[in-house]
């Protein structure tokens, strides 16, 4: 089986849902055009630990719908998004045109992302909440990152946690460990037709491959790829209702599990620094 054999299968379930999500309630597009000043709420909570990105040349890698890149610009970062759903990058698009907040938006895969953006060249590597699901090699996605940074620049990622991955999410009287914790050669193949937004949309294109990667599976791609580590911190939530029926929703659009949250690592925020 050829390595990509998994981005058009991806790439189907993507392109269909990306209109949706910017239809959806949920990703505040009305709020972006009617205040110049909105940011996401996963840029909200991620301001304490991103600090002043003013000035800063920045990308966003697996950037969906970009409201999370134009709240970045709209913090003073020049931003590039890039994705492979060519239909996510035309939502972006038209939302960055119509509040007035200029990104440009790549359409590529992430894995190419240093052969179509200018390698060496940013100050801040952006992604998470749902990106490195998706790759099925974090040490290549990590060797990406560390291309595209200039010496010096930072990497910051907030991500479900893979202990939160691994959870069966169809126990839901219970946290009952179901799914690989390891990066693992075969993906997860899962025939899910909804999605982790409010609307009425109803899906065809439903299967999706997708891997985990353990915390130090990732710290090690990291420091392997030329990286310093300079922060690690597990939240205890996460920006979608991972496990439905066990979660209640707190602040800044926020879910934790409802019953003893602290048995749980939710989500993490990693920074990094290329090496000088
Ligand atoms: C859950 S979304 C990311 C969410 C984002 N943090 C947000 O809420 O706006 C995952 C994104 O990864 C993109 N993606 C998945 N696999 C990719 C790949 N191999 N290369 C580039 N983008 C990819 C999808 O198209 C999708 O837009």
């Amino acid at each position: 089986m050829a390595d990509d054999f998994y981005i058009d299968i991806n790439r189907a379930s993507w392109d269909e849902r990306a209109p949706a999500h910017a239809a959806s309630p949920d990703y505040a597009f009305d709020k972006f055009v009617a205040d110049p000043q909105f940011l996401s709420e996963v840029v909200r909570f991620d301001l304490p630990l991103l600090g002043d990105v003013g000035g800063m040349r920045g990308v966003h890698l697996q950037c969906h719908i970009g409201t999370d890149t134009i709240s970045l610009a709209r913090l003073g970062a020049t931003m590039t998004g890039l994705d492979f759903s060519g239909a996510a990058i035309a939502e972006a698009r038209r939302l960055s045109a119509t509040c007035g907040t200029a990104v440009e938006f790549v359409e590529a895969d992430v894995y190419d992302a240093a052969a179509v953006l200018a390698p060496g060249t940013f100050d801040l590597v952006f992604t998470g909440i749902g990106a490195l699901c998706w790759l099925p090699d974090v040490r290549r996605w990590a060797e990406v990152v560390a291309e595209l940074l200039r010496p010096g620049g930072r990497l910051f990622i907030r991500e479900g946690h893979p202990v939160l991955w691994s959870i069966d999410e169809r126990q839901t009287d219970r946290l009952v460990i179901g799914y690989p914790y390891f990066e693992r050669a075969e993906p997860l193949v899962e025939d899910a037709p909804g999605t982790y937004v409010t609307t009425d949309v109803e899906f065809t294109h439903n299967t999706t491959h997708s891997w985990n990667h353990g915390l130090g599976e990732i710290v090690t791609a990291v420091l392997s790829a030329g990286m310093q580590m300079t922060g690690l911190i597990e939240h205890d939530s996460v920006p979608w209702e991972a496990l439905p029926g066990q979660m209640e929703q707190i602040e800044l659009g926020e879910w934790r599990v409802a019953d003893r949250p602290w048995r749980l690592p939710h989500s993490y925020t990693l920074q990094a620094a290329k090496g000088r």
